[in-house]
């Protein structure tokens, strides 16, 4: 068990809800928030952890090695969610991905080595395995598959796997590397499919769906993404790589039709647009190798209830999302939508 525990990107959305789940879960850890606060990155996400006895905050970018390595050198163990992390956004320019995600962890590897740390938990993502073709069901990734990215996201994140693997194998630091499917839950930032269409339709707008809209993911709770990483990071072996999931394949239509029945509307409500460019197909993934060697097991994530108290929670916070929507975020909600062509050739009806 690491009592002195450095998360990196602790003000974003999984970060955030890996803070709050760890300080009830473990009553003796110490948690720092390392965060540069970018657009994703939202103080309000913990406002109530602010004065907490066992969290620090620090305003800081990943890239700073001079700022990131005492805190290296404080932490027994770093669990690192900070990334650029929207597919939409790396699309419309890379720089900033290879920046956070690549520098930014290679960074934190050399502080992590040099400070001889004891754990190095990676947060990264299914999209690093590329694409599943819809009429195999019978294929899912496993830890074994191979590495084909296919966004210059996906790109960034694997090479950040990369750089991880390295600095086992070449520094013996001991590492894990988690590849999580979709999350869903609170404080996700409404430029994602989720939160994005269930505060569209709160205003009475209609949600835009990408192509056909039958691209699939493979949807969990973010809670339970949470309790699978603290059991990586407890009992994960070092060097080794864990998938998780919730076996919850859903696609894009069945998603938006879910959330216009719970919030009442209808079909009409949908607006179909282009698709996003180099749109992976489906994903889906196999997690037996963490419910089989650490004993977790998703619990939180089942449909429709997991979905409609996530619903709930954005129809009962609008000033959270209120106040990001009103921001920047409507400037690249403005770039990415404002001209975006209708919907070429003409979306399925079922
Ligand atoms: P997010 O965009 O909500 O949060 C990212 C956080 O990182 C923000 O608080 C941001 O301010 C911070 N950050 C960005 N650049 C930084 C820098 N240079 N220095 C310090 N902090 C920086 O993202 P998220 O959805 O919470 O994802 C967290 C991690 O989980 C990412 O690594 C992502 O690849 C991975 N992941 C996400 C999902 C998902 O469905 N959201 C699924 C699997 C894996
Ligand atoms: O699979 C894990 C990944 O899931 C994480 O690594 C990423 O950080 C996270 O953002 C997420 O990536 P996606 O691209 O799958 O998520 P997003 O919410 O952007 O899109 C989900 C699906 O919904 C995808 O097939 C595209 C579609 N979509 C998305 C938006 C924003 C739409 O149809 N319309 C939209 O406006």
């Amino acid at each position: 068990m690491f009592s002195r525990v450095l998360i990196t990107g602790g003000s974003g959305f999984i970060g955030s809800n890996f803070i709050r789940y760890l300080l009830t879960a473990r009553p003796d850890a110490h948690l720092t928030n390392v965060d540069v606060l970018s657009y994703s990155g939202n103080q309000e996400n913990l406002r109530d952890l602010e004065d907490h006895p066992r969290y620090t905050f620090i305003h800081a970018d990943i890239c700073d090695a001079d700022k990131i390595r005492p805190l290296v050198a404080e932490a027994e163990a770093v669990v690192h969610f900070a990334a650029e992390s929207h597919v939409d956004r790396s699309i419309l320019d890379t720089r900033p991905f290879i920046r956070t995600n690549v520098l930014g962890t290679q960074t934190l590897l050399d502080a992590a080595v040099a400070t001889k740390l004891e754990r190095f938990v990676h947060i990264s993502t299914d999209e690093v395995y590329g694409s599943l073709l819809l009429d195999r069901t019978d294929l899912r990734f496993t830890e074994e598959s191979a590495i084909k990215p296919n966004s210059p996201y996906a790109a960034s994140k694997a090479a950040s796997d990369m750089l991880v693997r390295a600095a086992h194998h070449t520094f013996g630091l001991n590492t894990c590397i988690t590849r999580c499917s979709n999350n869903f839950g609170p404080y996700q930032f409404p430029e994602k499919v989720i939160p994005l269409f269930v505060t569209n339709l709160i205003e009475g707008k209609k949600v835009p769906l990408y192509g056909d809209g039958l691209n699939v993911r493979d949807w969990i709770h973010v809670e339970d993404h949470c309790e699978a990483i603290l059991a990586v990071l407890d009992r994960g072996k070092s060097g080794e790589v864990y998938n998780i999931g919730a076996d919850n394949e859903q696609s894009n239509l069945d998603l938006t039709r879910s959330i216009l029945h719970i919030l009442g509307k209808g079909d009409d409500f949908i607006r179909h647009v282009e698709d996003r460019l180099g749109h992976d197909r489906r994903y889906a993934i196999d997690s037996s190798k963490i419910r089989r060697e650490l004993g977790w097991s998703a619990s939180r994530s089942a449909w429709p209830d997991a979905l409609i108290s996530t619903v709930d929670w954005y129809v009962k916070n609008p000033g959270w999302w209120q106040r990001i929507r009103s921001g920047a975020y409507r400037e690249f909600h403005e770039t990415l939508y404002g001209n975006r062509p209708p919907a070429n050739p003409a979306p399925a009806s079922a």
